[in-house]
């Protein structure tokens, strides 16, 4: 095998899309749900996966789609039709080169969404498309049935769009073309055959990141292993022109470097020689099926209904979530839409090989178009729900990335409520309701990184976001191999992991956009000040409690928030002309998981791009033009678009419709138990009722039965 096939198949995952298209083979669409089928113990009437064993040649087609939901994204055919438009479109037809590097529908204008009905004629069908056409970019808009093409003012921004798929593999094979390039490989001892490269987003620090699109490549040794990112070839740096694939520069700082050994790397099971059963075989059983449906993109499930919908960018975007009030069956508005909006991961080593490293995955990469297909019984469980993701490739082509989202029932153990009585009372009273979730899955691998974002939807109105880490670090090389021979550990810039291999510290903020609507557009934010009261010598034996201040935010500036323990608030965010009956303002409140700050300083350019979290929170007042926190080329962006830039207008916020920011961080010192791979790590938010209801909604819920649950007679008597 010569080293172009080796790195096409290295490269797989993100060629696996277009490979796909070729092995498309039918299944059916999902069955309706039923209630009354009696299945013979233990069996599940899963309705999507008759057959989990071979999972992964259920590829559906999808070229019957037909939207149903305004907010349903655009279909192979109206994909195909967007292509075809835009190629005998003048722009089009006169250009030597191009590239579509987002075609996505163009939601509608939110009105028209929240006016819509089911029966109602669909608004119409648009797409909005991020082109560069001869080397420029451009913002289109694309009406489908009338084939009309309207170029969008954007305004002036720095940065470039998404990379395109074939932006990122073509990057990864263009230094071969450069016989110095070869030649350095070969002096560093790699056979060209075992070579492995990666596509490196370098940010923007200065004039040699200006006026054309680059990015870095790094090069690594697969001999022996399928984790070559364990292998790193240290200190070589290729910069690349994307347009032109010319190699600008070749540094090598990294010759003394000895490439880290293979042996321990590979985390494949069929590559492990001890293999070790810890558990028994576990799934959760569904004899009656699923308590939800899916129509298309529409999800039903207990007092929820939402819409759901893959994303290139976003990976998984949640609309128009509702909640059926229990009290008086009405429908109500919670979310109109959340989302993953930025990735921001600024790696901790300052020498030329890492400086650069400051990813931002979803405007860089394209979180979505990073989202591989989930793999059954492992990624998610046996009573799963899978949903492709439709997208365009960079020629506007359309492919299905299968099983990109899955959903699913979970049944962890946990509780709902509950309460028992003790003796004391005379009462006998054990009343405990079990907790079961709904969970949607989407799991996006970046390069080395693997991320899990689960939206997970609680029957008591709760909405939990919670972003799982794992995958493979970034490692350094280095000469060292064991740590008596480091005078300053603290300048390895990380830990040393295994002989010359030194994972570096670094951090993960994810940005997540909530347009949080609740029982309506007009919202206010509200601080809710949790402050110590210190009392008079007289007025009582207690020295000092806690008052619940509320301070509605009226601008913006007011409501970005940095998170402080020993001045704490809740986060409310209230429908100020809705009151329940005693007469509070009914609310959803943000309650922040364990989260970390980034302390890098402001003026530093990565920070300046990922300016977006330099508060935890922020809020801003709804505007169609501002979702991606990055802003909306944030490609070698310099900072100028992004949610920070927008919050210092300090618009006024105050019962008006607003959207609310959050990012979940994480510092990252690796330890040696990320080697070879990562077991996960998780934090998240939530999104809890606050005098949303009346009172509890899941009052009246039944508990568990001993009758009503399937009889698994072989395992239950282990
Ligand atoms: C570099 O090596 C690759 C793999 O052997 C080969 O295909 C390519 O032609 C070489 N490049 C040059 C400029 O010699
Ligand atoms: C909406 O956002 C765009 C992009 O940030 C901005 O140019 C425009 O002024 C904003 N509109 C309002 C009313 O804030």
């Amino acid at each position: 095998m010569d080293s172009r096939n080796l790195l096409r198949f290295l490269f797989f995952t993100f060629i696996i899309a277009l490979l796909l298209l070729l092995t498309l083979t039918n299944i059916p669409r999902p069955l309706p749900l039923s209630n009354d089928v009696e299945l013979p113990d233990c069996a599940t009437n899963n309705r999507f996966i008759k057959h989990p064993s071979k999972p992964k040649t259920t590829t559906r087609l999808h070229t019957a789609d037909v939207p149903h939901h305004p907010l349903d994204p655009l279909t192979l055919t109206e994909l195909d039709k967007v292509r075809s438009i835009l190629l005998s479109n003048a722009l089009f037809q006169n250009s030597k080169t191009y590239a579509l590097h987002s075609v996505v529908l163009e939601e509608p204008d939110k009105y028209v969404v929240l006016t819509w009905d089911h029966g109602d004629a669909l608004p119409p069908r648009k797409a909005s498309v991020i082109a560069r056409v001869n080397s420029e970019t451009h913002v289109l808009t694309v009406d489908i049935s009338s084939g009309d093409v309207i170029k969008v003012d954007v305004g002036e921004h720095s940065g470039y769009p998404t990379m395109t798929m074939e932006d990122m593999t073509s990057s990864t094979w263009a230094p071969l073309a450069n016989a110095e390039f070869n030649r350095t490989i070969i002096a560093r001892g790699v056979d060209l055959k075992d070579l492995a490269c990666l596509p490196i987003s370098l940010g923007w620090f200065g004039k040699s990141e200006e006026g054309r699109r680059l990015i870095k490549v790094q090069c690594y040794s697969m001999e022996g292993t399928a984790n070559f990112y364990m292998r790193p070839i240290e200190g070589l740096t290729v910069v690349l022109d994307m347009d032109t694939k010319q190699v600008v520069e070749i540094t090598d700082k990294g010759k003394s470097i000895p490439i880290p050994k293979s042996a321990g790397t590979d985390y494949r099971f069929s590559a492990q020689s001890a293999k070790i059963n810890l558990v028994n075989p576990i799934s959760i059983e569904q004899p009656k099926g699923p308590s939800f449906t899916i129509e298309d993109h529409l999800v039903k499930w207990a007092n929820w209904e939402f819409h759901l919908k893959p994303d290139p960018r976003a990976g998984v975007v949640i609309s128009r979530a509702r909640v059926k009030d229990p009290n008086t069956g009405k429908i109500r508005n919670v979310m109109y839409k959340g989302f993953t909006s930025e990735l921001f991961v600024p790696y901790m080593d300052p020498t030329d090989a890492w400086y650069f490293k400051t990813y931002m995955d979803a405007g860089e990469y394209g979180f979505g178009l990073q989202a591989m297909p989930l793999d059954p019984l492992n990624d998610c469980p046996r009573n799963a729900y899978y949903m492709d993701g439709v997208f365009a490739a960079g020629d506007g082509k359309p492919y299905v990335r299968s099983n990109m989202v899955c959903v699913y029932e979970s049944y962890a153990g946990d509780i709902g409520w509950r309460h028992s009585e003790s003796p004391i009372t005379g009462l006998e009273i054990r009343e405990v309701r079990p907790k079961v979730t709904l969970v949607v899955r989407m799991a996006a691998s970046v390069a080395n990184y693997d991320y899990i974002v689960d939206w997970e939807f609680q029957a008591d109105g709760l909405i939990r976001v919670k972003v799982g880490l794992s995958g493979i670090l970034m490692v350094k090389g280095t000469s060292y191999d064991n740590m008596n021979q480091v005078n300053q550990p603290e300048n390895l810039h990380g830990t040393l992991l295994s002989e010359n291999v030194v994972g570096v510290i670094h951090d993960h903020y994810i940005t997540f956009y909530l347009d949080m609507d609740v029982d309506g557009s007009d919202n206010s934010f509200v601080k809710v000040n949790i402050k110590r009261e210190t009392t008079s010598p007289e007025e009582s034996p207690r020295l000092s409690y806690l008052k619940a201040v509320r301070n509605v935010v009226k601008t913006e500036k007011d409501a970005q928030v940095k998170l402080k323990l020993y001045d704490p608030s809740e986060y409310h965010i209230v429908n100020p002309s809705k009151k329940t009956r005693v007469g509070n303002p009914v609310g959803y409140k943000l309650v922040p998981g364990g989260t970390a700050a980034s302390l890098l300083d402001l003026d530093d350019p990565p920070q300046k791009r990922g300016a977006f979290t330099n508060n935890q929170i922020w809020v801003t007042p709804y505007n169609k033009s501002e979702e991606w926190a990055g802003g909306l080329f944030t490609y070698q962006s310099h900072g100028d678009d992004t949610l920070a830039v927008w919050s210092e207008r300090d618009r006024p916020i105050e019962n008006k419709d607003i959207v609310m920011w959050y990012t979940l961080g994480f510092h990252h010192v690796p330890c040696q138990e990320d080697y070879p791979i990562m077991p996960t790590v998780s934090s998240s938010f939530d999104l809890k009722p606050v005098n949303f209801y009346e009172s509890n909604p899941i009052l009246n819920i039944p508990p568990h039965f001993e009758k009503e649950l399937p009889v698994c007679s072989a395992a239950a008597t282990a």
